[in-house]
């Protein structure tokens, strides 16, 4: 028979876990500086918290492979955000009030510990499910320990099905706030809210009133923060229609930015949008480091998608962190100052393209990152191609008589959802020079675009033995210059 899916790692058989590690350590597409697991299937980041100058990440945590299994919270750890410490397992399912897994939520800080808040999922034979909020507490030495009267919040309020979870907590005035993501009866999705005074003992207070009524049938991984004098709110709705260049992922992610009243849930929207374009990307959250900044995570997956690399019994990592600012009401995203320690040897290029290709021929370990500008832009599309080899490559196009950036990894031998498009695309106005920001790590990209204002972030599975050559190209002229840096190894 099976083993069930609902087993926690307290119930490895004696060797498992070890075999676990080795069939995935032998896979060349595990990354070196991105959060990943060493085996089985990572997917949201939880319970952010920087805690006496260390940074605390933990992740959604299926150890027996590469599926969507019982959830425990993995757990990292780093003073730099770029070298990451592994820690024991924070949080496994073992109560019955998380008896199909210990799910995700956000961290606050209080009293010198960090406070973990997480839904405890239970489903039942039925195939019905509910959902409890609960409690842990993140010790100064790194322990986690959950709170004896779990669970904090048992079911879900009166005219929302079971699924409601992945809470965020902040405090405003005295006043503790929970965010949870739900769905209505109607099924429809929704953000809710709880309140405490302690942070412990918690009650209903609403709905957050969104200009949003209808929006897919779910919402998860809500978040909510002050940004630059405005109040914003990101969530991932599921059900909603591709449209234009937006929402062609199996499920998606926004932001939404507007002015928020917290007493009386109202949210008066001025704008919202896609975070990232890319083909890859789900259930970010976001927390305040002790120096101010505003900083987010995510996973770089999708649910309910198979990807190449499962037959190794790995699955997934998070970008890397990215600060937050805002630009009027477009949310800027930038990839942490710190992630410059990464960098080994520097290679610098420069040059005019005329109806060319150059090819650069320096990524051969596949674990770098790009800085490179184009200027006195005459030419009608021009652009970089990653993971280059004769067979593939990764193109990212600016079109400038279409007004748009692609992203195409339609060339790739291993492929994976390409029932939702192998292209991706955004707005993009041509201007006299583009700034284009690439990390690449293994099966992993990242590339951010005039400053952070238009991101993509995707997987990409080159064949095995290729070689891995980046290229720039343009129809007609254009100048650019290239800095090339390595990057070292941030997590083992
Ligand atoms: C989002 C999500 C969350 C849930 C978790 C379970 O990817 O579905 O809503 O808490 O994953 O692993």
């Amino acid at each position: 028979m099976a083993e069930s899916k609902y087993r926690t790692i307290l119930e490895a058989k004696s060797g498992e876990l070890e075999a676990l590690k080795d069939k995935a350590i032998k896979d060349s597409w595990q990354p070196i500086y991105h959060i990943h697991p060493q085996y089985g299937l990572m997917n949201d980041p939880n319970g952010l918290v920087q805690l006496n100058g260390e940074y605390h990440v933990f992740y959604q945590w299926y150890p027996y492979g590469a599926m969507h299994g019982m959830k425990h919270w993995a757990h990292v750890k780093s003073t730099d955000l770029v070298t990451w410490e592994r820690l024991p397992v924070a949080l496994t399912p073992t109560e019955e009030y998380e008896s199909h897994g210990a799910y995700s939520g956000g961290a606050i800080k209080k009293d010198g510990q960090g406070l973990l808040f997480y839904t405890g999922n239970v489903k039942y034979e039925d195939g019905s499910r509910s959902a409890n909020q609960c409690i842990a507490m993140l010790k100064r030495d790194g322990s986690v320990e959950k709170y004896t009267h779990n669970p904090a919040v048992r079911g879900v309020p009166d005219g929302y099905t079971g699924h409601v979870r992945d809470p965020k907590v902040w405090k405003e005035n005295d006043t503790y706030y929970m965010l949870l993501g739900a769905q209505r009866e109607n099924e429809t999705g929704a953000l809710i809210v709880y309140e405490s005074s302690d942070a412990l003992q918690w009650s209903f207070k609403g709905e957050v009133q969104t200009s949003l009524p209808d929006f897919g049938y779910m919402w998860e991984c809500p978040d909510y923060f002050k940004l630059d004098g405005k109040d914003v709110f990101v969530f991932s709705p599921q059900g909603i229609k591709a449209d234009g260049h937006d929402f062609h992922n199996i499920y998606n992610v926004i932001y939404a930015v507007g002015i928020f009243d917290v007493e009386s849930l109202t949210f008066e929207m001025e704008y919202y949008r896609e975070i990232d374009k890319g083909f890859d990307f789900y259930a970010p959250q976001t927390f305040q480091d002790e120096s101010g900044r505003r900083l987010l995570f995510a996973w770089i997956g999708n649910p309910d998608v198979d990807y190449p690399s499962d037959e190794y019994g790995w699955a997934h990592a998070l970008t890397l962190p990215r600060e937050l600012s805002l630009e009027g009401n477009e949310l800027v995203q930038k990839p942490v100052e710190e992630l410059n320690k990464l960098r080994d040897q520097a290679v610098h290029f420069r040059g005019t393209l005329k109806n060319e290709e150059v090819i650069i021929d320096e990524a051969t370990n596949n674990a770098y990152e790009i800085n490179m500008t184009f200027r006195e832009i005459g030419a009608k599309q021009f652009g970089l191609e990653l993971f280059n080899s004769k067979e593939e490559e990764l193109r990212l196009v600016f079109d400038t008589e279409k007004q748009e950036v692609r992203l195409d990894r339609s060339s790739f031998h291993h492929q994976y959802a390409t029932e939702y498009g192998v292209v991706r695309s955004e707005k993009w106005t041509a201007s006299n020079e583009v700034d284009v920001r690439v990390f690449v790590d293994k099966s992993i990209v990242e590339i951010y675009i005039n400053g952070g204002k238009i991101v993509f972030t995707s997987r990409v599975f080159p064949k095995k033995d290729s070689k891995s050559a980046v290229n720039v190209f343009a129809e007609g002229s254009v100048d650019y210059r290239i800095d090339y840096y390595g990057m070292s190894r941030g997590i083992s």
